[in-house]
């Protein structure tokens, strides 16, 4: 990173890397070209419109959660068509938006909501595409907090009552099928998971296929996970090998789609999160270096003890033979990136940067203390 393009930005904000993002959609592309893979980008990860419309212009489709982020999503450029909407809360205002925008699909979460997304559609006289969000109670082996595919989880229809909402879709005049949806989580690092998905999808296929109903389209959701610790050695996701388990594990009859909703693995590497330090605090036991990037900013290792990568930018090259702690201003004692973090000798003024946080660091950003929001810097 060179610390040149950051001269006189008011610190803290998020810079991006455009050139790693568009490599990182790059290697979507060479993967996905020519296969029945759909990639929807999840905009809950970063919903900076500068981003959006790069991931956009590529054709990407979106994975939205708010009647906000679908009116985002169509004025960054994504078509209507290529959205999906997901949420086990849904208001009726939210999903009268989508309606009324004409969004590709709305991912149905529960049996009620069947019927009131029938009955909103009636009282627009449209027909509405779904797909059913089935808990496919697959462990991802990720933390506890974005784990969302075991039964105990709020999310998806339980595979027992996913009969009965076949049924209920089916007989509604204003609602078409379109396929089922599936996410188990986030932070996958390993295949296991998703080929375990994968085999639930065949079986599903192949039981409803005998009662006549066919699918256009799986969703596989999200999930797949990046390198925290080496953003440098790692800085684009293995999408081969994440598109090919996907690709090679499931049964597709012809015609049919998978579709899937990265959100992280897109976004993640190319954001670094640049803080100044406030001080340096001599103590007994240890040292803290004191930034003005805080859990506001970034909340990830408050919220889940997730941990990224930190650098000082204005010491490169120099020995990292100090220990610090790393932590932010804000007035709780969670407030903290790095318990021991081996670092070159820290000063007043140098510049951090807290890595891959392109992916859930801004979005989840607040102006709690009555902060500012973090800026941003797109280069
Ligand atoms: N699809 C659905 C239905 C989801 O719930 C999510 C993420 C995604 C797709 C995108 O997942 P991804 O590809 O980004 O893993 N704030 C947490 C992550 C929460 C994920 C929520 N759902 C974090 O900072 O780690």
């Amino acid at each position: 990173m060179d610390i040149k393009i950051f001269e006189g930005v008011k610190t803290p904000f998020y810079y991006y890397d455009k050139e790693l993002l568009e490599r990182t959609l790059d290697a979507i592309e060479a993967c996905t070209a020519g296969t029945p893979m759909k990639v929807h980008y999840a905009i809950k990860a970063n919903s900076e419109p500068e981003i959006l419309r790069i991931i956009s212009s590529r054709g990407f489709g979106a994975d939205c959660v708010s009647g906000n982020e679908i009116m985002t999503a169509i004025s960054c450029g994504f078509r209507p068509e290529n959205i999906y909407y997901a949420g086990v809360g849904k208001t009726d205002e939210e999903i009268l938006t989508g309606i009324d925008c004409g969004i590709g699909c709305f991912n149905i979460e529960s049996i009620e909501e069947i019927d009131i997304l029938s009955e909103l559609s009636a009282q627009r006289g449209k027909r509405v595409t779904v797909a059913l969000r089935v808990n496919p109670n697959i462990d991802a082996h990720t933390h506890e907090y974005i784990t969302t595919g075991l039964k105990e989880n709020k999310f998806g229809i339980d595979m027992r009552m996913l009969d009965e909402a076949i049924k209920k879709v089916k007989s509604s005049e204003h609602l078409d099928l379109g396929g089922l949806h599936f996410h188990i989580g986030s932070q996958i690092t390993i295949s296991e998971p998703f080929k375990l998905l994968c085999k639930k999808i065949n079986d599903l296929k192949a039981r409803y296929r005998l009662e006549g109903i066919d699918f256009r389209f799986f969703n596989v959701g999200g999930g797949l996970g990046i390198d925290y610790e080496n953003p440098d050695k790692n800085p684009i996701p293995d999408f081969g090998t994440y598109f090919n388990t996907i690709l090679s594990n499931l049964d597709l009859a012809e015609g049919q789609e998978v579709h899937c909703e990265l959100g992280r693995a897109i976004v993640a590497q190319c954001g670094s999160l640049i803080s100044k330090v406030v001080l340096v605090k001599k103590g007994i036991e240890k040292n803290f270096v004191i930034i003005d990037g805080g859990m506001s900013d970034l909340i990830r290792p408050a919220l889940y003890g997730a941990h990224h990568k930190i650098e000082n930018l204005s010491t490169i090259g120099r020995p990292a033979d100090k220990i610090y702690e790393v932590v932010g201003p804000i007035c709780e004692s969670s407030d903290v990136f790095g318990k021991d973090e081996l670092l070159p000798e820290t000063h007043r003024g140098d510049l951090i940067a807290l890595r891959s946080a392109g992916a859930y660091g801004s979005a989840m950003s607040s102006q709690y203390n009555m902060r500012n929001l973090p800026g941003h810097l797109i280069r």
